[in-house]
Formats: C-alpha cells, sequence, structure tokens
C-alpha cells in the first residue's frame, strides 16, 4: 500500500482544503495510508547564515523522504497559492532537498467558482524550480469550486461527479507513482542535479 504525505496548503484553522485532505484519507483508506501534513507552525523563512534549518521543517523533512509521494491542497489568495505554502517550500529547499524527484500531485479547493486553477499553475511552476525538482503529476488538476457548500455534516464530498473525478485522479497517481520508479538512469540525475544546487555557493 502507498504511504501518502496529505499537505495542507494553508496556516489557517478552518480550511476547506484540510477538510478535502481529510476527505481523502478515509474515502481512500482500504487503497493508500494518507498522512496530514501541518505547515502553521513553521517561521517565516529568513535565509539563515547559520543554515540552520527548523526542527519542524527537518522532521517534515524526514517524512516527505519517506513517503512513496505527495499530495498538496492549496487555496488560492489574489490568483496564487498562499504565502504560508510558499514558506513551507521555502524551507524544504534550502539545503534539504526532500522532493527531488518526489511523486507530487497538485489540487485545490476555493471558495470562487474557479476552484484554484492559478494557483495550482503557480505552484506546479514553483515544485518544478530547479531547487525542488518534483515529479508533478502532468495534465491532472483537482479543482474544488464553491467548496464552503461543498461538504456534508460528516465531512463527505456531496457532489457523485467530483467525487468520481476525483477517484479517477487518486487511482492515476498511484499509477503515476509506481511509472516514476521506474525512471531510474533521470532518477538519479536529478537527483545528482538537486542536491548539488546550493544557493549560497553560487
Ligand atoms: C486574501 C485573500 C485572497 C483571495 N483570493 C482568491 C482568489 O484569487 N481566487 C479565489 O478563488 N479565492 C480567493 N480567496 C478566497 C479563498 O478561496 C478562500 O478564502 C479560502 O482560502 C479557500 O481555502 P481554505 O478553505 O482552505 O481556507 C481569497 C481569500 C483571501 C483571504
Amino acid at each position: 500500500m502507498h504511504k501518502f504525505i496529505a499537505m495542507v496548503g494553508t496556516n489557517s484553522d478552518e480550511s476547506t482544503n484540510r477538510k478535502l485532505l481529510q476527505f481523502m484519507q478515509t474515502h481512500y483508506a482500504d487503497q493508500a495510508e494518507m498522512e496530514l501534513m501541518e505547515i502553521k507552525d513553521l517561521p517565516v523563512f529568513n535565509k539563515p547564515e547559520s543554515l540552520q534549518i527548523p526542527e519542524q521543517a527537518q522532521a517534515m523533512a524526514a517524512k516527505i523522504e519517506e513517503a512513496d509521494g505527495v499530495i498538496i491542497s492549496t487555496p488560492e489568495y489574489d490568483h496564487s497559492a498562499p504565502a504560508a505554502l510558499m514558506n513551507a517550500l521555502e524551507w524544504l529547499s534550502f539545503h534539504i532537498k526532500p522532493f527531488a524527484d518526489k511523486p507530487v500531485m497538485i489540487m485545490g479547493a476555493s471558495y470562487g467558482a474557479l476552484g484554484t486553477s492559478r494557483a495550482q499553475a503557480h505552484l506546479r511552476q514553483i515544485l518544478d524550480s530547479p531547487e525542488l525538482k518534483a515529479r508533478i503529476m502532468p495534465s491532472s488538476e483537482f479543482m474544488l469550486g464553491h467548496s464552503l457548500q461543498a461538504f456534508d455534516d460528516a465531512g463527505q464530498l456531496t457532489d457523485n461527479q467530483k467525487v468520481a473525478q476525483l477517484d479517477s485522479l487518486f487511482g492515476e497517481f498511484q499509477m503515476f507513482v509506481e511509472i516514476t520508479k521506474k525512471l531510474k538512469n533521470s532518477h538519479a540525475a536529478t537527483y545528482q542535479d538537486v542536491r548539488g544546487m546550493d544557493w549560497t555557493k553560487l
């Protein structure tokens, strides 16, 4: 059974993105183990000269390294991903490189109709940077619009079409994880490149 990290892309206590990941955790319990990862207690990234990385970021990196893949659910703020999520990714690309070649599925929930399409596009670009170099599942988007109305009191997604779309994408992500494992040559090269990437030595 695959082990996935489900990263909550916000530092907000009330979050429909967290609800979406919690729904997936139970809905796919017979297919994969999903552990929720919070980003909310991380300090603001300040490129410390000491290269000292907060313990929480180190613990997060260790869990990501161990996992078969990462699912990130992002809100959309001002047509982009929240600063809190970018902050987490900055820590997770500073002398620790847990995302190197890691299969990642991007999704998002927002109150508006478009369901984070722009935030997801930005996040894809960030995760493709040489410091992170994740393996982002191509041609896939799961956008939950009107997310405040999307769940019932038990935390279930009420739109069956959305659930069917999510089922299909989740199945594809499991396949994508296996395909990525087979790209051994490419994996070695990517890992080498990303490990060697150090902005403090340019
Ligand atoms: C500062 C700010 C900017 C926002 N910008 C957008 C936006 O560009 N597009 C959008 O669909 N929703 C936008 N929203 C609404 C969010 O979708 C909503 O507040 C919420 O964060 C959705 O995620 P959550 O339930 O996980 O917090 C914005 C909200 C805030 C507070």
